[in-house]
C-alpha cells in the first residue's frame, strides 16, 4: 500500500491556502487537514480544493483540529499577521511571537513527530522561536528563508540571460528581510561564473545587476504595495519543500536553519544552503563567501540576534 502523505496546515490565510492549492495542483499529498482559529474558514477552504478533485487527481482535504495532526508527517505553520504596507518583517515580531507559543504547545501534544514548515515573517525569527519551544529536534523545524528570495533572483537573472531560471545558479542567503545577501561570487550559468564576465552576450553590468538584486530583495514590498500581500510565489515555495522532504531528495535548497558556528555565527536562524530530506534539515553546505559577503551575512545575523533580544531569547 502506497504510503500516507499526510501534510497539515496551520492557518488558511492567503499564505497556507496558496501553499494547500500548490501541494493540490501538484498532488503531493494524499491528505491535506487545513487548521485555522476559524474553523468555518478552514472548512471553506477544505471544500473549495475537494470540489476540484475530479480535474486534478483525488486527495482528501478537510478541515480539523491539532488532535487530526497524529499522522502528518509535515506541518506548514503560516498562521499570525501579515506585513501591511510598508512595514517590515521585523515589525511582526511580538504579534506573532505569542500566536507561536500557542501552536508550538499543540504541536508538540499532538504531531511531535513532524516536520516543520515555518512560514510566517519574521520567518527567521519564528523559526527560531518554534526551535526553542518545541521538543522536537532542531533539524525537524524548517524556515522557509530566502528559498522565496533566492527564486526571485534565479527569475529575474534568467530574464537578463535569457535562460531559464532552473539554469541559474544563485543564492541569497542570510534574513529573508531587508538584510539579506546574494552570493554573487559564486553566481555561474553552465558552470561560468557570471561576476565580471560578459555571459551569453551579456556583461556584467554592476548598476544593472544592483538594481536587479534590489528588484529581489524587495519585491514583497512592491507586492504588498499593489495587492496587498504576498502569497503565491511563497506557496509554491512551501510545495517545493514539502516535496523534497516527502520524496527525500537529498536536495540542496537555501533554507532558514539554526547556526552553530558556522562562519562564525552562532544561536541564530538565518538562510544556508541546506541538504532537504525525509529527516528534514540532514546537511549544510558553506559555500566560500567573497569578503563582502561574508560581512553582510555576519550584519545579517547581528540584525537578527537584535531581534532575538527583543523577545528576551
Ligand atoms: C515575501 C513574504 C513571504 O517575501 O515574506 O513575499
Amino acid at each position: 500500500m502506497l504510503q500516507r502523505r499526510v501534510v497539515g496546515v496551520v492557518g488558511t490565510g492567503h499564505v497556507g491556502v496558496a501553499a494547500a492549492y500548490a501541494l493540490f495542483i501538484k498532488g503531493l499529498a494524499s491528505e491535506l487537514i487545513l487548521i485555522d482559529r476559524d474553523a468555518r474558514r478552514a472548512e471553506g477552504e477544505a471544500m473549495d480544493l475537494m470540489h476540484g478533485q475530479s480535474l486534478v487527481g483525488s486527495m482528501t482535504v478537510r478541515a480539523g483540529t491539532y488532535a487530526d495532526l497524529h499522522n502528518a508527517q509535515i506541518v506548514i505553520i503560516s498562521a499570525g499577521v501579515a506585513q501591511r504596507p510598508g512595514e517590515s518583517r521585523l515589525a511582526l515580531l511580538h504579534r506573532n511571537a505569542e500566536v507561536f507559543r500557542e501552536i508550538i504547545g499543540e504541536l508538540d501534544r499532538h504531531a511531535p513527530e513532524a516536520i516543520l514548515i515555518v512560514a510566517t515573517n519574521p520567518v527567521d525569527i519564528l523559526t527560531y522561536v518554534a526551535q526553542e519551544l518545541s521538543q522536537r529536534p532542531s533539524e525537524h523545524i524548517i524556515g522557509t528563508g530566502t528559498l522565496l528570495d533566492t527564486a526571485r533572483f534565479r527569475a529575474l537573472l534568467g530574464q537578463y540571460y535569457g535562460v531559464d531560471p532552473r539554469s541559474v545558479h544563485a543564492y541569497i542567503l542570510g534574513e529573508h528581510g531587508d538584510s539579506e545577501v546574494a552570493i554573487w561570487s559564486q553566481v555561474a550559468i553552465g558552470g561560468q561564473r557570471i561576476l565580471n564576465r560578459t555571459v551569453l552576450g551579456r556583461p556584467f553590468d554592476r548598476t544593472r545587476m544592483q538594481q536587479l538584486f534590489e528588484e529581489a530583495r524587495t519585491a514583497a514590498y512592491a507586492i504588498i504595495d499593489r495587492k496587498g500581500y504576498t502569497n503565491t510565489a511563497i506557496g509554491v515555495v512551501i510545495a517545493r519543500l514539502v516535496e523534497a522532504i516527502l520524496d527525500d531528495e537529498k536536495s540542496v535548497l537555501p533554507v532558514s536553519v539554526r547556526l552553530n558556528g558556522e562562519y562564525g555565527i552562532h544561536n541564530v536562524c538565518l538562510s544556508l544552503p541546506c541538504v532537504i530530506g525525509l529527516r528534514g534539515i540532514e546537511g549544510r553546505v558553506l559555500p566560500e563567501l567573497a569578503p563582502d559577503e561574508l560581512e553582510g551575512l555576519r550584519r545579517s545575523a547581528e540584525i537578527l540576534h537584535q531581534s532575538l533580544r527583543e523577545l528576551s531569547l
